[in-house]
């Protein structure tokens, strides 16, 4: 005997969708181009930790365009890539990043897509709750790029609601989660303000 009915299962079905379009949309990545990036593990897990929302974790391999330059917009525009990127930001209701620090700043990548993306929407942010953390294998665990990034993306509509740093990231992150139990309350005071604000 069936258990549903086809009537039965067709409304189990329109309220698991409805339930499903109604959910919040995170975007999260990290400004890493690394494969092993410890910064993306960060954000997987800071992401996992929002309850009832649809995560969708871009790599920044996927928007890897040619530098930046203004001769290059001048003739050629804007490339697709910087253009898909600015939607996807445009499309979701929070935004979760994690920064990786080289000499101080922004990585290359990050930097490059964040040049492009600036010159397709100078309010590249779009005013959408943000969670902006970074880590690092060092003791300030990024601090020099979240403090970079902290002043400068508000002047992209960036509405910063949470900031997050983690410090020493192989003494304190295991098996996809923080291990240190100061840290990791800290985080999840965080993700509850952003998760607030979605
Ligand atoms: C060129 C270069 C510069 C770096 N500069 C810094 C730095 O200024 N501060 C820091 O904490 N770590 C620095 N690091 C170490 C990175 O934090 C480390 O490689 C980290 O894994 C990068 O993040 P990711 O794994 O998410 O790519 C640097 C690494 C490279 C390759």
């Amino acid at each position: 005997m069936e258990l549903f009915s086809l009537e039965n299962k067709y409304i189990l079905l329109s309220f698991v969708l409805s339930k499903t379009s109604m959910m919040k949309k995170i975007l999260a990545f990290a400004g890493s181009n690394s494969s092993t990036s410890i910064n993306k593990q960060l954000v997987t897990y800071a992401s996992s930790l929002v309850e009832n929302v649809k995560v969708n974790i871009l790599d920044l391999n996927d928007y890897e365009m040619s530098i930046y330059s203004s001769d290059r917009e001048k003739n050629s525009g804007h490339p697709q890539q910087a253009i898909d990127f600015v939607e996807q930001i445009k499309n979701s209701d929070g935004i979760i990043i994690s920064l990786a620090e080289y000499n101080g700043a922004y990585s290359g990548a990050f930097k490059n897509i964040f040049d492009w993306v600036s010159r397709v929407e100078q309010k590249t942010f779009f005013g959408k709750p943000m969670l902006l953390m970074a880590t690092s294998p060092g003791q300030r665990g990024g601090l020099s790029v979240l403090g970079m990034a902290s002043d400068r993306f508000p002047r992209h509509d960036a509405n910063i609601v949470g900031k997050f740093s983690l410090p020493d990231f192989h003494k304190n992150f295991s098996d996809g989660k923080i291990i240190n139990e100061e840290l990791n309350k800290k985080l999840v005071e965080e993700v509850k303000q952003f998760s607030e604000s979605l």
